[in-house]
Order: structure tokens, then sequence, then C-alpha cells
């Protein structure tokens, strides 16, 4: 064989990353399950670079050079079994099989177990910046070996998006790490957008401004902190007119938000490690509750506000608190995801370096910002750092917001918008640096009914008092 890379699943993500490989100078070998989409993918681009067609997985095979690389690229879950189960029997020592899809990491751990029998390297990784990332360059999250990463690496790296000339491709970590730090990418893409959407809807109360209005203000937070793609497309879509209606396009689409999964195992991988990701898990049952439709239609029929009409008597001044409080609520949103992968290195046995995630994200992938060069320099300084919140960078960032932020949530419930992502966010600022947590009670609460036990302040042990006896303490 001659092709240096192979490609099967030829859906849109897996075309355009096909097309992406010829365009970069590799020969890549094409293989779908249905021929056809082969064939359009070369007479509509085979001008692009040099692609191998071939109508068997067999014939497919045979035509890429040894150690074989082949990236599938099919739905994730049973289809990715189906294509791994038809591969291995035809391929040999050392040949590298890698998932580009959205694999949940237990079945990338599962499945790099599963190669490794058949001496097979097993590569499960994270691509994000969809159709056109896929194209022109995606942020790309790579697991398994290092061994595989040496020679499967510099090719990804190629194909990655670049910032300042720096590929965001780097290998994160053994079997299911790709895909895990993928996982959370996208579960901090949810809380983003979550944030943006409340940010939007308290200007749009606040202010009663129109749509396009608000699209401008995204546009202008969009030369500052905030940059992102995003706060970009946020700034186009609420521009945008509809036009059958001539309405704001925001305004005609139904509000019920729709999810594949991703952001799901993320807030449940969260509760597993034991990780307060509440920003992830507050925009995730954000979305259930905007789908919760006879939930909402019940509510809406009987549940008063009383609340005022909002009156912002200073426009700029209310703008600028929105600002300051998305920026507060990112930060921390962001600071659990991280917080989220080093509790699953430890659990799951990688070795991951944060600031290189952050670094990886600042191009191709979907919550791409320019924020993400403060965490990688804030790793920088302190590899270990417990929280990304105490770095010295967020901590004054987010302390410098503070007021706006207590105004814009005390606002917010005052006025009767919901604000889930916003105010759980600033809940668990407070709960972090807390000097002392109520919890003490929820313990005391867990000996008296459960004789759960307890540890002391003064002392070391565990102990148990007799709450239904005559209330003596006792060493458990
Ligand atoms: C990406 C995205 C992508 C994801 C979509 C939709 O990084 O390119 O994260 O992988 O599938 O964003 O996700 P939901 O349908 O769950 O919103």
């Amino acid at each position: 064989g001659t092709a240096q890379i192979g490609v099967t699943g030829l859906a849109v993500m897996g075309r355009n990353l096909a097309r992406n490989f010829a365009r970069h100078g590799y020969t890549v070998a094409v293989h779908n399950r249905s021929y056809a989409r082969t064939q359009s993918l070369v007479e509509e681009h085979g001008d692009e670079g040099t692609f191998v067609p071939s109508e068997s997985m067999a014939d497919f095979v045979a035509s890429l050079e040894r150690p074989r690389k082949v990236v599938i690229m099919v739905k994730a879950g049973g289809p990715t079994d189906a294509v791994i189960d038809e591969l291995v029997p035809l391929l040999e020592e050392g040949d590298i099989v890698v998932d580009a899809g959205n694999a949940h990491f237990p079945d990338t751990i599962r499945r790099e177990a599963a190669l490794k029998e058949h001496g097979l390297h097993f590569v499960g990784t994270g691509v994000s910046g969809g159709e056109e990332g896929a194209l022109n360059g995606p942020s790309i999250m790579p697991g398994g070996t290092r061994e595989a990463y040496e020679s499967l690496g510099p090719i990804l790296e190629d194909i990655s998006a670049k910032v300042d000339g720096v590929p965001c491709a780097t290998y994160v970590g053994s079997d299911g790490a790709g895909h895990f730090v993928k996982m959370v990418h996208n579960g901090i893409e949810y809380a983003d957008m979550q944030l943006i959407a409340e940010a939007y809807d308290l200007l749009r109360q606040g202010l009663g401004a129109s749509a396009a209005e608000i699209g401008e203000i995204f546009a202008q937070w969009n030369t500052g902190d905030l940059e992102s793609f995003l706060i970009e497309i946020t700034a186009d879509v609420l521009k945008h007119t509809d036009a059958d209606t001539g309405k704001a396009f925001v305004d005609i689409i139904l509000d019920q938000a729709e999810q594949k999964g991703t952001g799901r195992w993320t807030v449940q991988n969260g509760l597993d490690l034991g990780v307060p990701i509440t920003g992830i898990a507050e925009a995730t049952f954000a979305r259930a509750l905007s789908g919760s439709v006879p939930q909402r239609e019940a509510a809406r029929a009987v549940l008063p506000a009383h609340a005022a009409q909002w009156e912002v008597k200073d426009r700029d001044a209310f703008i600028e608190d929105v600002r300051q409080a998305l920026y507060a609520s990112k930060v921390v949103a962001y600071s659990q995801g991280f917080d989220q992968i080093a509790a699953a290195a430890t659990e799951y046995g990688w070795d991951i370096d944060r600031g290189a995630m952050a670094r990886i994200w600042r191009g191709g992938c979907i919550i791409r910002a320019r924020f993400l060069n403060r965490i990688t320099e804030a790793y920088e300084r302190a590899a270990d750092l417990p929280l990304l919140l105490a770095d010295e960078y967020f901590t004054d960032a987010v302390a410098s917001g503070l007021p706006a932020w207590r105004r814009v949530v005390a606002g917010a419930a005052q006025n009767g918008v919901p604000t889930p992502a916003f105010s759980s966010s600033l809940a668990y600022y407070d709960g972090v640096r807390a000097e002392r947590l109520p919890a003490a009670l929820v313990q005391a609460q867990r000996d008296f009914f459960g004789a759960h036990t307890y540890k002391r302040v003064d002392r070391e042990g565990t102990f148990h008092t007799e709450w239904s006896g005559d209330r003596t303490e006792a060493e458990a």
C-alpha cells in the first residue's frame, strides 16, 4: 500500500478530515460502507490531493502503508464497534486504529485494551470544531500509547488548527484520556453557551433591548476579555433576521434545547468523581428544563412571578455589570472543568498536562478563546494548581468583577429572570472560599439519624454522639 493514512466513514466529518489530510499532502485511503459516498468524495474533491478509494474494507486496508493508520469516523457506540470488528482481522501488529468520533471514554478504555491483545494501537481522539474545523483545522485530543503518538502525532499536528504557529493538537494521555478531555471540552461548551444565553436574557429583559441591539453588545464584547468563537457567533445569530417573517431569528426558534449526550456524560462523571462541576451541570439541566414541556405548561398557567418589571436606570453600567458577571461565571465554569480533568487523571491513571489542554483549545474547537492563554499561563506558573480560581490572574479577574456579579445575580432573582449558571457559579465561588461551611450541620444531622459519625475540628478520630440516650460522645 502507498496511502499514508486512511479514513473510513465518509459522512461530513470523515469526508472533511480526509480532505484536510489530502490538502496537507498526505496520500489518503478512503472507504465508506456505501461506495457511492467514496466515489462522490473523489469526484468532487479529487483535485485537492491524492485519494485512494476502495470499495471493500480489505482493499482499503491493503492500500495503506505500514504501520497502517486508520481513522474511523462513524457514529459513536455500536457503529464504531462494528467497524473495529471488521478492521481488526485485516490489520497487522503495530497498526494504529484511530477513533475520531465522540466516543464515551469508558468505551475507549475497553477498546484500547481489546486491541492491545491483538498487538494493535488504539487511539481514541477528541476532534472538535465541527464540519468547518475538520476541514480547515480542528482541535485534536488524542489518547493511547506514546508510541502510537510518535508516528501519528506529527500528522495530526499538521492538520490541526494553529495559533501563533502552535498546533492545536498534542498527546493527552493513555487509553481514554483523549476522549475524556473532549468530553469535558463539551461540558464546558455547554456551560459557556448557557452563560451566554443567560447574559442575553438579562440584557433583553433588563434593557428591553432588541435582539439586534444585543447582538451589537456581544460584538463589542468580542473585542475584549470575552473574545471567543461562541461570543462571535452569538453576535451573528442575534443580528440575523428570519427571511420568512422579518422577525429576529432568535424569536422564531422553539425554545427547547437538545443535546446528543456529551454534556450529560460530563455531569454523570462529575458525580462519579465527586467534583462539583455546577456550571456544567446547571447548563445541562437548563437544557432539560427547556425541554420539559408539560411541566412548563403547567407552571406557566399557575406560578406567579411576584416580581416587578425590571427598571434598569443606567444602561451602560448594567451592560458592563452583565459583562463582568459573565466573565466571572465563565472563569468558574472553566475552573471546575479543569478540576474534573485533574480528578479524572488521578482516578484513571492519566498524566494530563492541563496547561497543554488549554493551549490546544485556543484554536479549532468550539470553545476557542483568547482567555485560554491565561489558563495555560496559570498552569505554567503552577502545574499542580489545586484550583484555577486561586491563580493570581483569575483571582484578580474575578475579584474585580465581584460587585457586578452580585448585583446581576441579585437583580435576576428580584426580577424573576432565571440565571441558573450565573447564580450557581457565584454560589460555588462563595462556597469554595468560605472559612466554614454548614456541612458541619449536615454531618451532625447524619450522625443524629443514622449514627453516620463525624470528625471534630479539635481532635483526631471519628466520633458518634448518643443522640437518643444521654448524648455522651464516644470514639467510633
Ligand atoms: C465540537 C462539538 C461537537 C458536538 C456539538 C453538539 O467540539 O465540535 O462539541 O462535538 O457534537 O457541539 O453537541 P450537542 O448536540 O450535545 O449540543
